[in-house]
């Protein structure tokens, strides 16, 4: 049970004071098959790997931050963990709990926002919050109360709690699929991408708005992107990813401390790459 386990960590947690470990992740692997070269005829279907071996442990009540360009493997990593997408080979543990061997169990902790976030766009944003804490089973009273009060704290003016979302800017709608995210209290969250494509006011408010749930809820969030200044503000540590595999690890400093200098996150991120994060940059899927 989610309650249960929330509150086993927790004990788990104040007895040891080792901080408790709430992601694990061990030699993920992900590959897609691709279509290239060879004849009309026979054509070559060869495997890429989107996913190459990926692990790292996220501690409960961190924002543990996947840093890397388009195609590095970020969505496909967060699908694996959210099990939206069944891996190749290596395990996933959520407190402990096997991804595939608990899977019921996994999905009611855990819960992910994507850019392509799914939304009644005809509806207003305090139906859409309404409509989804039902299909999360909690009650009527309790869903408004806390649809308003999430509402409020986006910034939201009353008016627009009934206007369709569709008339709202992309900022307004990341800001309520973050929300609805966070609706039901999931000990963990995948945001992937929260601020891509957003301008930059919006994407400052979605910043501010995360920090403050991952505070009011105690949850645990990775979250990537290829921003750096977001990365820099939001994580406690920093993976950099680059072609399906992790680079290196640590908290900014760190990562800035294993070049040297006065090098920047960016620097940093060059040099342990070899690529530059925006170097092939297109539009985001
Ligand atoms: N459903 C899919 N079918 C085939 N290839 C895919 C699929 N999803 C992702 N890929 C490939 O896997 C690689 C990583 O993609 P993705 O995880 O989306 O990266 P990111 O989120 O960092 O932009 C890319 O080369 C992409 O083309
Ligand atoms: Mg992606």
């Amino acid at each position: 049970m989610t309650t249960t386990l929330a509150q086993h960590a927790e004990a788990e947690a104040a007895r040891s004071s080792a901080p408790v470990t709430a992601i694990a992740v061990r030699d993920l692997r992900m590959s897609f098959a691709k279509r290239g070269g060879g004849s009309a005829l026979r054509p070559r279907v060869t495997r890429v790997a989107a996913v190459d071996g990926i692990s790292f442990a996220v501690k409960k009540g961190e924002i543990y931050g996947i840093l890397g360009p388009n195609g590095s493997g970020k969505s496909t990593l967060i699908r694996a963990i959210s099990t939206l997408l069944i891996p190749d080979s290596g395990e996933v543990k959520i407190f402990g709990l096997d991804l595939q061997k608990d899977e019921a169990q996994v999905r009611r902790l855990l819960n992910r926002v994507s850019v392509d976030a799914a939304f009644y766009k005809k509806l207003s944003p305090r139906e859409n919050l309404l409509y989804s804490a039902g299909l999360y089973g909690i009650p009527r009273a309790e869903a408004e109360a806390k649809s308003l009060e999430i509402l409020r704290r986006l910034g939201l003016r009353e008016k627009a709690f009934y206007e369709p979302l569709e008339e709202m800017s992309r900022g307004m709608q990341q800001k309520v699929a973050i929300a609805r995210a966070f609706l039901a209290s999931p000990v963990i969250v995948l945001l992937d991408e929260p601020t891509t494509g957003l301008d930059p006011k919006s994407r400052r408010d979605v910043q501010e708005f995360v920090l403050e749930l991952r505070d009011a809820h105690d949850a645990t969030i990775i979250l990537t992107t290829h921003d750096m200044p977001e990365a820099e503000r939001l994580c406690d540590r920093i993976a950099f990813i680059h072609g399906g595999r992790f680079v290196a690890e640590g908290s900014a400093d760190e990562l800035r401390a294993r070049v040297g200098g006065n090098a920047t996150l960016e620097d940093a991120f060059i040099q342990l790459t070899g690529d530059d994060l925006h170097s092939d940059d297109q539009e985001d899927t």
